[in-house]
């Protein structure tokens, strides 16, 4: 592991510990905009926490979070696109299904994934061109066909005029497959199939920090990511999201 990835991954590690050691009784809930879409006081430091050690470690880069300004995002250069707290309704459930996610691109490639999931204890991490690792192992995609595959989809929550067409998408590869799963976590989903513990994830409106860490995962792992039409995944802006070992 080179230092640049060693570095990130002490970062995440210790926002995981954020997350494990949270006082449950000031959790500090607010309402965002869309349906059910909340930020926790955690959200914010975490990210507040990510944006200072990060900036350490490699000051020319850019920072976007999903808890920040919403500006056009410029993808020139080097750019950390994280997700402090991925599967926040989850942590405010105490449900323990959620992770920190940071992806570190380069002129708007992903170069470098880090993915910490604090209540399983695991550490994910890529770089483009050596493969894709969990807690030091090599990971890999299944070698599964659908038939006896999991399917992991989400729901567009914040987006809830998808919520119909997700179900019948999840219909049809729930008749296809062995079954399906809707975790909370799209970054854990991404995760998982990189694991090769699910053959499959889909989910029709995501943000690029629910995906730009979990994109390299699985693309590293020997995966294949695009949007559901088929069509490359875009890092400036939203987009559905279709990935697995097809
Ligand atoms: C959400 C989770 C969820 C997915 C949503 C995401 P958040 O991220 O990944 O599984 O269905 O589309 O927005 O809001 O918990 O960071
Ligand atoms: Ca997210
Ligand atoms: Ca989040």
């Amino acid at each position: 592991m080179d230092q640049l990835v060693t570095d990130i991954c002490r970062v995440v590690k210790e926002c995981g510990n954020t997350l494990l050691t949270a006082d449950r009784s000031h959790m500090g809930i607010d309402t965002k905009e869309g349906a059910a879409n909340f930020v926790t006081e955690y959200d914010t430091r975490v990210q507040k926490q990510l944006f200072e050690a990060l900036g350490k470690i490699l000051p020319q880069a850019r920072f976007v979070g999903e808890e920040g300004e919403k500006a056009e995002v410029d993808l020139n250069g080097w750019c950390f696109i994280v997700d402090p707290i991925d599967g926040t309704t989850n942590f405010i459930k105490d449900y323990h299904m959620s992770c920190i996610s940071v992806g570190l691109l380069l002129d708007g490639k992903p170069e470098i994934a880090v993915v910490c999931n604090p209540y399983l204890d695991e550490l994910y991490w890529a770089r483009r061109g050596m493969g894709a690792y969990c807690n030091g192992e090599r990971i890999r995609v299944s070698d599964q066909p659908l038939e006896k595959g999991l399917v992991l989809f989400g729901t567009a929550p914040y987006s809830r005029e998808l919520g119909e067409a997700s179900f019948r998408m999840a219909w049809e590869y729930y008749c296809k497959a062995l079954d399906v799963r809707r975790s909370g976590s799209a970054v854990l989903d991404l995760c998982a199939v990189a694991a090769g513990r699910a053959e499959l994830f889909f989910e029709l409106r995501l943000q690029p920090w629910d995906y730009a860490a979990g994109a390299l995962l699985v693309e590293e792992a020997g995966g294949k990511i695009t949007t559901v039409e088929g069509t490359p995944i875009t890092f400036h802006k939203p987009c559905s999201i279709l990935a697995g070992n097809m």
